[in-house]
């Protein structure tokens, strides 16, 4: 679909994020947009032997964690492609190389939470990836059907209970959220956050519209107000005994618990019980190489890197205690929370129920 120029600066504002320039340099162009840019401009040493002009690639990122830039560089070391990345929140970036168009100096885009990739994919951001190497390392519900993105790390929406408030033996599924005995110590965070969204989405596609709307009236009979606004918030409410019980993604109680995020979190975490749902839903990040890459082949390659066991499992996954994409990886722990056994439901399918999710949220009182 050709992209409109003419209402670029609309579009922009409307993402949140100012206009590019286009008399500025391509470096200017990117402080300009106020999300911060990290060029990572790596050695050509050990890499094989560069053309003249060595490739850079841009890689715009809905990732937030400092840890996956030791990937990037190392990619760069491996081959001599250099990473110029630009970090920034999933749907500006998204709404970016939209009106972008051609012009973008994006070659990957990378994103959180696969109702994001399959929006993306159907805006027609991505072009087909047709990799030997994607089809072999990455399970075939963890990637587009039509080829067009691949998942790169995996994360489930766990349950944290505080024992001394609820009985964790009491939830063994999603399903059991609902159940009467949580009364009042049900925490949630808001339905915008796309985690949730994702979450109901997988539900639906379980167990069908009519027991999911019973289910959601059972999670909003349970609820103890408020609705949070972050997964971190929520999961320190939950230690602090404010709420019984809560839902969050794997990786953000993995981080306090490691002490990436203090001391205090850390302790504070150390009495939670960590629920890993049997069935769980998974969630992604996940990447495509944009439709107007000026190096599809060089993104491909990254690509594929990063979905490797050797970039997916050891560096983006484990860096920021994530699962990778088979198996719990060796976070100790990510390892600590039990064994993991995943739905099954192809996430491509999260995105395409995402819509269906939200109505059913907004009609139970989760807003
Ligand atoms: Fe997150």
């Amino acid at each position: 679909m050709p992209v409109s120029f003419r209402s670029r600066p609309a579009l922009a504002a409307e993402a949140g994020i100012p206009p590019p320039t286009p008399r500025r340099s391509f470096r200017q162009q990117w402080w300009d947009l106020g999300l911060g840019l990290i060029a990572l401009l790596g050695g050509c040493r050990q890499g094989p032997a560069p053309s003249a002009e060595p490739i850079s690639l841009g890689v715009y990122s809905g990732r937030h964690y400092n840890t996956d830039q030791a990937l990037y560089r190392r990619f760069t070391e491996q081959t001599g492609i250099q990473v110029k990345l630009l970090e920034g929140k999933d749907d500006a970036l998204i709404e970016r190389v939209r009106t972008e168009g051609a012009r973008t100096p994006a070659d990957l885009l990378v994103l959180v939470d696969a109702a994001r990739l399959v929006r993306a994919a159907d805006q027609g951001l991505f072009q087909p990836l047709n990799s030997e190497a994607i089809r072999r390392d990455v399970p075939p519900e963890l990637r587009d059907s039509a080829g067009r993105w691949s998942a790169l790390t995996r994360r489930v929406r766990v349950v944290v209970v505080n024992p001394k408030q609820v009985d964790p033996a009491l939830i063994r599924t999603y399903a059991d959220l609902a159940r009467p005995e949580l009364k009042g110590r049900l925490c949630l965070r808001n339905g915008r956050s796309v985690y949730n969204q994702s979450l109901v989405a997988d539900q639906l596609i379980l167990r069908g519209e009519a027991e999911t709307r019973r289910w959601l009236s059972g999670l909003i009979a349970n609820l103890k107000p408020p609705f949070f606004s972050s997964d971190t918030t929520l999961a320190r409410a939950v230690a602090r005994g404010e709420c019984g019980v809560g839902v969050v993604n794997s990786y953000y109680v993995a981080r306090m618990l490691s002490g990436d995020g203090g001391a205090e979190d850390k302790a504070l975490m150390q009495g939670v019980k960590v629920v890993v749902p049997d069935p769980a839903h998974i969630n992604v990040s996940g990447a495509g190489v944009t439709r107007h890459s000026r190096h599809p082949e060089a993104a491909r390659k990254l690509l594929e890197f990063l979905a490797s066991p050797e970039g997916g499992g050891a560096g983006y996954a484990q860096a920021n205690h994530e699962y990778p994409l088979v198996g719990s990886g060796n976070d100790p722990v990510v390892k600590g929370f039990g064994p993991l056994r995943g739905d099954g439901v192809p996430i491509e399918q999260l995105g395409a129920r995402n819509g269906q999710a939200v109505e059913l949220m907004r009609a139970a009182g989760w807003p």
